[in-house]
């Protein structure tokens, strides 16, 4: 080939390169000039690698991620996970249709499948909504006032009979003694007293194999042949045949007792079916796997709150006095309605430290939401759609101060959670799929706190403890040690 031939060739070359890139614009001017063009308002992206990246992003921990991503792009981002858009929507002004869409806008379903195994089947998370909405309506029949009342009764028993097994003083690992003792008291009020009196031992094994069959990689893939998963079917498995004789001798026996088991053995479908015995299982297991860890995590950093800050700690014995002078020592459902201070110190706790840090839901239909500062955003359908309590319960707009442990904030007349309306304060969710286990948390740590603090004097020997980050439900890293004495509440 000569040098003119070869010169022709490369301009051949660059006619054809030419001729392409002509081809590539005048197609996309055409299209923007005929086709419909997309009027989507996306979110801004969390930018990061292609394809792997989000999950990087992700996995150095979701709300690491919002502390960076949120000063930059503001209360709605997508963020690409796999082969997933997650949008995040924070704070009170862009998450209400998060709170409140109907399942067949925003769902819970698909996003939630992963608890199938560990719940079984046939309930919550594999059945249909219709389905779902009426066992959640056994839950809210079971967790009604007169129902509270005796499982109170019971919470009392639990923590007096717990604490009167520590000596005159001494020092504890509190999240452990906390932890065991939500334990009991679960299995007294939920499960019932053939499980607390006989099978205690047994049942707590196989609800510890299930819970360690939850992993971080469970979420994505459920079934897994992993030893974990195997060990949470078995227990799954064995757990059904221990209610399946329980029910039974129950039922043989005409015996109706209080507590939630009775509750759903005598809920019916709105066409008359009673709850099968799997039902029963599975209705249990969803309520232990979202009462219990929750509610003796936030038990334990309200006392690690209260054991560091002396000015609430003398307001809650004060309260404590207060109630004693007036009632006695008897601690009973309205006694403990009356605990406002001891309230707001464990709504505080909880505002810094809710355990379930992400709440998702799986997007079936566009909808638009509006910052505070007016800019409008599309969600497209297809999305996944997520909030964040750890995150947005620390919102400087909306807390004054949000890093401080300050509990006069839920004060009369202070009211930060209420001041931006619905959805500021959601370390229990809120709207169509708001906690249903909330007054029955609240009344549980209460008890255990106001026995505590009307019969100890407590110290932190430990230091403040730190976030468990790592954990499914987010608690309490490492042990939280703490000196006590016993003594009597001096009254005044
Ligand atoms: C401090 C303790 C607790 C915390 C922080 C807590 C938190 C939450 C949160 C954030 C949700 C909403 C989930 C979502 O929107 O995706 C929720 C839902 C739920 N919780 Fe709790 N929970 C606690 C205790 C309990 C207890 C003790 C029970 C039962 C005895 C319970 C039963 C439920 C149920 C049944 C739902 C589902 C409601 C629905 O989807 O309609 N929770 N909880």
């Amino acid at each position: 080939m000569d040098a003119v031939e070869s010169a022709g060739s490369g301009g051949k070359f660059l006619n054809v390169g030419l001729l392409l890139v002509a081809t590539i614009v005048a197609a996309k001017l055409i299209s923007a000039l005929i086709m419909p063009r997309s009027k989507k308002r996306l979110p801004p992206r969390v930018a990061a690698w292609p394809v792997l990246g989000g999950l990087v992003r992700f996995m150095k921990g979701p709300v690491v991620m919002l502390k960076e991503e949120y000063p930059k792009l503001g209360s709605v981002f997508t963020l690409n996970f796999l082969n997933k858009n997650i949008t995040f929507l924070i704070g009170p002004e862009v998450s209400a249709h998060f709170f409140k869409a109907p399942e067949s806008d925003l769902s819970q379903q698909e996003v939630y499948q992963f608890n199938v195994p560990t719940f079984g089947p046939g309930v919550v998370f594999d059945v249909d909504y219709t389905v779902r909405q009426e066992q959640f309506r056994f839950f809210t029949e079971a967790l009604r006032v007169n129902k509270l009342k005796a499982y109170v009764d019971h919470m009392v028993v639990e923590a007096e009979e717990y604490f009167s097994k520590w000596g005159e003083s001494g020092e504890v690992d509190l999240k452990y003694e906390l932890e065991h003792l939500i334990i009991l008291t679960a299995s007294r009020c939920l499960l019932g007293e053939e499980v607390r009196n006989k099978l205690f031992d047994d049942v707590s094994a196989l609800f510890h194999d299930l819970d360690s069959g939850m992993l971080p990689i469970s979420v994505i893939f459920p079934y897994l042949p992993i030893p974990a998963h195997r060990r949470r079917d078995q227990a799954r498995k064995k757990l059904s045949d221990i209610f399946a004789k329980i029910i039974a001798s129950r039922k043989e026996a005409g015996t109706k007792a209080n507590d939630l088991l009775q509750c759903f053995i005598d809920s019916k479908y709105k066409d008359g079916r009673p709850t099968s015995e799997s039902e029963v299982t599975g209705l249990l297991i969803a309520a232990l796997f979202a009462g219990q860890h929750t509610s003796s995590i936030t038990s334990t950093w309200t006392g690690a709150y209260l054991l560091c800050n002396p000015k609430y700690m003398s307001t809650v014995l004060e309260e404590q006095k207060t109630i004693v002078q007036k009632h006695g020592n008897e601690v009973h459902y309205d006694v403990l309605a009356e605990m406002e201070v001891l309230y707001r110190c464990i709504k505080e706790a909880l505002r810094l430290h809710p355990p379930l840090i992400m709440l998702l839901r799986s997007s079936h239909s566009d909808f638009t939401v509006k910052t505070k500062e007016g800019a409008e955003y599309d969600i497209p359908k297809g999305h996944i759609v997520a909030t964040s309590p750890a995150f947005a319960n620390r919102l400087p707009h909306i807390y004054k101060d949000p890093e401080t442990y300050d509990p006069d904030r839920f004060a009369p007349g202070r009211d930060e959670d209420k001041a931006a309306g619905a959805f500021s304060y959601i370390a229990f969710g809120g709207g169509r799929h708001g906690c249903l286990g909330e007054p029955f948390a609240y009344l549980q740590i209460k008890t255990i706190w106001s026995h505590l603090l009307r019969n100890f004097e407590m110290e932190l020997v430990s230091p403040f403890p730190e976030i468990d980050w790592n954990a499914m439900v987010v608690g309490v890293k490492g042990k939280v040690m703490v000196r006590y004495k016993r003594r009597a509440l001096p009254l005044n």
